[in-house]
C-alpha cells in the first residue's frame, strides 16, 4: 500500500449512506426555502425521542392505532384468508404488528426496512413468541420496488403500513407508494393502512407541540445528527422548533426556524439563514375518511372496510387490490 492510500484508509471516509445523507442535506439547505426529509430523524437518538414522543399525553396516534387493532383484530381477521404472509413496510417497535399476529392466522412475516441490524433483532424476538411464525426480514427501501422472498411466492399477501407515515408523503407520493405496494404484493392481496385523521385543529397542533418539549428535541436532533455524522456547525441554541397546522393542505408542517442572521458551515458549503427563516423538516397530513378512501382507489386498490376510534381521532383502513 503507498503513503497516498494508507492515508485516505486512515481518514474517516463517509460510508455510502452518510454521502448520501451529506449531498442531500446540502443540496436541500442550499434551496428556497430550506428543506430536510423527515426520514433523517432517525438516528438512535431519535428513535429513542420518537418512542418517547408515542408515549405523551397530546400524542394520541400510538395509543390510538394500538386501541383500533386491539378492538378490531377479529373483524380484520375476517377479510384475511388464512395462512396469508404479513409483510410489513417498514419496521418499528413491534408492539402493533403483534396485535395483528396474535389475533389473526398468519403463515409468515415479512418485515422490510432499510436498516438490517434492526430487522434483525425485530425478526429473533417475533420467532421466539410466535414459533409456528416463519419470519422472512427483507433489508429494502420500501418507498422503490423490491422482491419479496421466494418463500411466500405461493401464500396470499397482506401488506401492512401503520403509524400514519403514510402521512409524511406527500399526496402524490402516497399514490405512487400504494401503486407500488399494489405491485409488490400482486393481485388478490390485501393492504392494512393506518392514517392519522382531519380533527380539531388544536388538538393537532397540541400533538406536535407537546409540554415537555420532546418534539421539540426530536426536531432539533436532525440538526445535532448532521453536526456529528457531516461535521457541521449548527449552533442548537439558535434554532427554534414550530409545528404549524396548514388547513388548506391538510396537514401539520414541522420546521426548525432560524433566531438570527446566521452563517452555518457544512462540509465546506456556507449556509446562510436570515433571521426567522426555516428549515422545513416535516410534513404530517392528516385525511378523512373520504379522502383517504379516494386515494386509495386512486392507486389501484379497494376501500374495504375502516374503522376508527370513538372519539374520531385516527383511522385504520382494509384494502383490496383492485384487479
Ligand atoms: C411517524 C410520521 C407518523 O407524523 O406524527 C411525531 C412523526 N413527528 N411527532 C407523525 C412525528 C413529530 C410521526 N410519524
Amino acid at each position: 500500500m503507498n503513503v497516498h492510500a494508507t492515508a485516505l484508509a486512515d481518514a474517516h471516509l463517509p460510508d455510502e449512506q452518510t454521502s448520501a445523507f451529506a449531498r442531500d442535506a446540502i443540496e436541500k439547505l442550499s434551496q428556497q426555502p430550506k428543506r430536510l426529509s423527515p426520514k433523517y430523524f432517525y438516528d438512535a437518538t431519535g428513535s429513542e425521542l420518537f418512542e418517547a414522543i408515542t408515549r405523551l399525553p397530546e400524542y394520541y396516534p400510538t395509543r390510538t392505532e394500538l386501541g383500533i387493532l386491539r378492538d378490531h383484530g377479529a373483524d380484520i381477521a375476517k377479510l384475511i384468508p388464512e395462512g396469508a404472509a404479513l409483510v410489513e413496510f417498514g419496521a418499528g417497535a413491534t408492539t402493533k404488528v403483534r396485535l395483528l399476529l396474535e389475533q389473526c392466522a398468519f403463515a409468515a412475516y415479512v418485515p422490510v426496512d432499510i436498516s438490517g441490524d434492526f430487522l434483525n433483532a425485530q425478526a429473533s424476538a417475533l420467532r421466539k413468541d410466535f414459533p409456528a411464525l416463519a419470519v422472512y426480514p427483507v433489508a429494502a427501501d420500501f418507498t422503490a420496488p423490491f422482491a419479496l422472498p421466494a418463500e411466500i411466492a405461493d401464500m396470499p399477501k397482506v401488506g401492512f403500513f401503520p403509524g400514519s407515515t403514510i402521512g409524511n408523503f406527500e399526496p402524490h407520493e402516497a399514490c405512487r407508494f400504494l401503486r407500488i405496494a399494489r405491485e409488490i404484493l400482486g393481485k388478490g392481496a390485501h393492504m392494512i393502512v393506518g392514517a392519522d385523521l382531519e380533527k380539531d385543529e388544536r388538538v393537532l397542533y397540541d400533538a406536535y407541540n407537546d409540554k415537555a418539549g420532546v418534539t421539540a428535541r426530536f426536531n432539533l436532533n436532525v440538526l445535532v445528527r448532521i453536526n456529528r455524522e457531516l461535521g457541521g456547525n449548527f449552533d442548537l441554541s439558535a434554532f427554534t422548533h414550530r409545528a404549524i397546522y396548514n388547513r388548506e393542505k391538510h396537514r401539520i408542517e414541522m420546521h426548525l426556524i432560524s433566531k438570527k442572521a446566521q452563517t452555518v458551515r457544512l462540509l465546506g458549503t456556507g449556509l446562510s439563514f436570515r433571521p426567522g427563516e426555516s428549515i422545513h423538516t416535516e410534513n404530517s397530513y392528516k385525511y378523512s375518511l373520504e379522502r383517504f378512501g379516494a386515494l386509495a382507489r386512486a392507486s389501484g386498490w379497494k376501500a374495504r372496510e375502516s374503522w376508527t376510534d370513538a372519539n374520531g381521532m385516527f383511522s385504520v383502513h382494509a384494502l383490496a387490490a383492485a384487479e
